[in-house]
C-alpha cells in the first residue's frame, strides 16, 4: 500500500505551521510543509526538526503558476497520490491598511479565492479517492455577511458552477474600482468576499467530487494569534490547529462549513457569531 501524503498550504508561520506540526504527530504519512519563500519554509521544516518532528519541504506560492506546476510535477514524476489537501494559506488587509480598497480587494481576492481555486484544480488530478480536502475559512466566509439578496442566492444556487462563480467574484473586483462595492451590495471588506468565495468554492466542490468519495470541507479556525492578527486573538495557533485536525482527520461527512467549537454550521443560516463566539452581530 503506498504510503498516505498531507500537504499544508502557506505553512511556514501561524496556523499553518501548527497544522503541520499537529499532523506530524497525528497523520500516518509524509506531511509537505509548503511556503512561497523557501527560506522561510526551510527554517520553519529546521524548527519542527529540533522538536523531533519530520516534514517534508516543497515552495509553493499558490499565485504563481510556475511554482504550482513545479510542484504538481513532482508529486506526478514520482506516481505520488495525496490524501489530505490543507489549503490555509490567505491574506488580510487590517482596518488601518493604507492600500488602496481595489489594491486590497484584488491581491485579497487573488490569495484568498483566485490562488487557492487555481491550486486546487490543478492538483485534484493528484487527490487520491477517498482522500480530503480542507479550505481554511472563516466566521467572515458566512453567507450573512453578503448583505445583498440577490448576490446571497446567486451564491447559494445549487447549480452555480466555477465558470460563474468566477465571474461573480470578478464582478466584485469591477464594483470595488468603481467604488460601487457598498452600493452593489457586497459590503464593504475584501476578505469577506474572497471567503464566502472560498465556501461556495468548497460546496460546489464537494457536490463534484462525491462519487470519488473525497470530502470537501472549510473551517473557521476562531480569532487565531498570528501575523494576521498582530499577535491579538482569543486561541492560539496550536489551539486552533486542534479543531482543524479533527476536522480534517475525522470529517463527520463532505460540504460542512465547521467551527472552531466543532459546530457545524448552516452556511445560509442565520450569523452564528453571537451564540457562537458570543459576538454582538
Ligand atoms: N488569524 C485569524 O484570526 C484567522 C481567523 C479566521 C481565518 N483565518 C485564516 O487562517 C489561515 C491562516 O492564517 P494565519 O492567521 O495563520 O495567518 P499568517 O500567520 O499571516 O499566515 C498566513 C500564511 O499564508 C502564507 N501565504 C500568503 N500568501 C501566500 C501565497 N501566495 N502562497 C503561499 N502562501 C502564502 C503566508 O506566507 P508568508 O509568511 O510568506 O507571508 C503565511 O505562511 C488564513 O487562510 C486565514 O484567512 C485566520
Amino acid at each position: 500500500m503506498p504510503e498516505k501524503i498531507a500537504v499544508v498550504t502557506g505553512a511556514n508561520k501561524g496556523l499553518g505551521f501548527a497544522i503541520v506540526k499537529g499532523l506530524c504527530k497525528e497523520f500516518k504519512g509524509p506531511v509537505y510543509l509548503t511556503s512561497r519563500d523557501a527560506e522561510r519554509g526551510n527554517k520553519a521544516c529546521n524548527e519542527l526538526q529540533k522538536q523531533g518532528y519530520n516534514p517534508k519541504y516543497h515552495q509553493l506560492d499558490v499565485t504563481n503558476e510556475k511554482s504550482i506546476s513545479t510542484f504538481c510535477s513532482f508529486f506526478r514524476s514520482q506516481n505520488k497520490k495525496i490524501d489530505l489537501l490543507i489549503n490555509n494559506a490567505g491574506v488580510l488587509f487590517l482596518n488601518d491598511s493604507k492600500e488602496p480598497k481595489a489594491s486590497q480587494a484584488e491581491q485579497t481576492l487573488l490569495v484568498n479565492f483566485f490562488a487557492l481555486v487555481n491550486f486546487t484544480e490543478a492538483i485534484l488530478p493528484l487527490v487520491n479517492e477517498n482522500g480530503s480536502i480542507l479550505n481554511i475559512t472563516s466566521s467572515s466566509g458566512h453567507l450573512s455577511r453578503i448583505p445583498s439578496e440577490e448576490l446571497r442566492k446567486k451564491f447559494i444556487d445549487p447549480n452555480l458552477n466555477l465558470e460563474q462563480l468566477t465571474v461573480l467574484m470578478e464582478s466584485y473586483l469591477e464594483s470595488v474600482k468603481l467604488n460601487r462595492d457598498v452600493a452593489d451590495g457586497w459590503g464593504d471588506s475584501p476578505y469577506v468576499v474572497s471567503k464566502v468565495g472560498v465556501n461556495a468554492y468548497t460546496f460546489m466542490l464537494n457536490r463534484q467530487l462525491s462519487d470519488q468519495g473525497i470530502l470537501v470541507n472549510c473551517f473557521h479556525p476562531g480569532y487565531v494569534m498570528s501575523d494576521m492578527t498582530r499577535g491579538a486573538g482569543s486561541v492560539t495557533p496550536e489551539k486552533a490547529a486542534e479543531g482543524a485536525l479533527e476536522c480534517a482527520l475525522q470529517p463527520a461527512g463532505g460540504g460542512l462549513y465547521v467551527w472552531h467549537n466543532g459546530a457545524i454550521v448552516e452556511w445560509d443560516g442565520p450569523d452564528p457569531r453571537g451564540f457562537i463566539d458570543g459576538k454582538s452581530v
